[in-house]
């Protein structure tokens, strides 16, 4: 029998098969991450190896530097989740890895990898779209959530306002017209010069500082759910280098709080707005700025006022891991969707 044969024969048993276990590794960026997660919904291992140190001294991710280190730390990652979930690759029913979107070096060494092991161990592959895995983050966090709801996407790359219909069907319903939330805040952060992460550190300074110390202005977007953050950068950046001129030290922690109340309002205003306009049962948020305290605390103040159950992802699954891609996967397999070793990077991957 091929692979090819083998693994459509697997998958169809999967698909009736009580405890499918899902081993999936995430490279899509500057996180080698690799998870055992049961049915979908229970992590049975979750090693996540953060590249923070090794892009800090550059400001940001280096792509060349990030694919070296995916090629040096898969294998190891991998290992440290079998080996954590007490289980041989044998044991595992499938393979999951993130194909996109993402750096396409990254990405590269992380398909290669799970291809390899793939056709070495003969068992099904499935390939996963980075920003569904952030979305499937929620049906780890919570159990009792089944789609439809409405999703708000935040993070380096994606400000989206997306419906899920069901496992695996989105619609766009509204988008950022220019930067993504966190390229704002990282951006917002070199302005005040705090290292790489800058999203974290605005966040965790904020928490001491004026939220109405800088007004900044309310973005103007075509649409009715879109988003817009290049105004506020522009006018945070303006206001950052009148200070810097008339010799005034920046206050910091005010211009932070500023900046994050400012973006953060924004969102939480149009996903709002979004739910309840179009009727959602809930509303949930994904992605590395669902990390956001002032998000999580003034979205929950919202949609308890509004009456809408809302979910959100641990902290721990909201930025870059493999749980939530070994999620995602299950409900792709469940369908019968299974990638070809010729599977490939796929850089520019979108949801919707
Ligand atoms: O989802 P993620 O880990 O990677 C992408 O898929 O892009 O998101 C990373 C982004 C970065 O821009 C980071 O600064 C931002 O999420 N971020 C935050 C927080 N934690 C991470 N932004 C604001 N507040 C946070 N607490
Ligand atoms: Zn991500």
């Amino acid at each position: 029998m091929t692979y090819t044969e083998s693994a459509l024969a697997q998958t169809k048993a999967l698909r009736q098969k009580d405890r499918v276990r899902i081993l999936a590794l995430e490279t899509s960026c500057d996180e080698t991450a690799a998870s055992i997660v049961e049915n979908g919904r229970t992590i049975v291992s979750n090693i996540v190896f953060s590249q923070i140190d090794l892009h800090a001294l550059y400001g940001g991710v280096v792509p060349e530097i990030a694919s070296r280190a995916h090629v040096e730390a898969c294998d190891r990652v991998v290992d440290e989740a079998l080996r954590a979930a007490g289980m041989t690759l044998q044991d595992v029913d499938a393979l999951a890895v993130t194909h996109g979107p993402g750096l396409v070096g990254a990405l590269l060494t992380g398909v290669s990898c799970m291809k390899g092991l793939a056709y070495a161990a003969n068992k099904p592959l499935i390939a996963v779209n980075h920003i569904e895995g952030h979305v499937s983050a929620n049906y780890i966090s919570n159990p009792d959530l089944k789609p439809s709801f409405v999703c708000l996407v935040v993070s380096g790359g994606h400000s989206h306002i997306v419906r899920v219909e069901d496992y695996g069907v989105y619609t766009l319903l509204g988008q950022t017209t220019d930067d993504a939330a966190g390229e704002a805040f990282d951006k917002a952060a070199r302005v005040l010069t705090l290292p790489y992460p800058g999203g974290p550190r605005i966040d965790a300074l904020a928490e001491e500082g004026n939220p109405h110390f800088l007004p900044l202005p309310h973005p103007h977007v075509p649409g009715r759910y879109d988003y817009s953050f290049s105004g506020m950068k522009t006018a945070f950046l303006n206001a950052a280098n009148k200070l810097e001129m008339k010799g005034e030290p920046l206050p910091k922690a005010d211009m932070a709080a500023s900046f994050r109340h400012a973006v953060v309002s924004s969102l939480v205003e149009k996903a709002i707005l979004a739910a309840k306009e179009t009727h959602a049962p809930a509303l949930a948020m994904a992605g590395g700025v669902s990390a956001n305290r002032l998000l999580r605390r003034m979205m929950q103040e919202e949609a308890d006022k509004a009456g809408i159950p809302l979910y959100m992802p641990n902290l721990n699954l909201c930025t870059d891991n493999a749980a939530m891609i070994a999620s995602a996967a299950y409900y792709r397999l469940m369908r019968g969707e299974t990638a070809a070793l010729t599977l490939n990077a796929t850089p520019a991957l979108r949801l919707v």
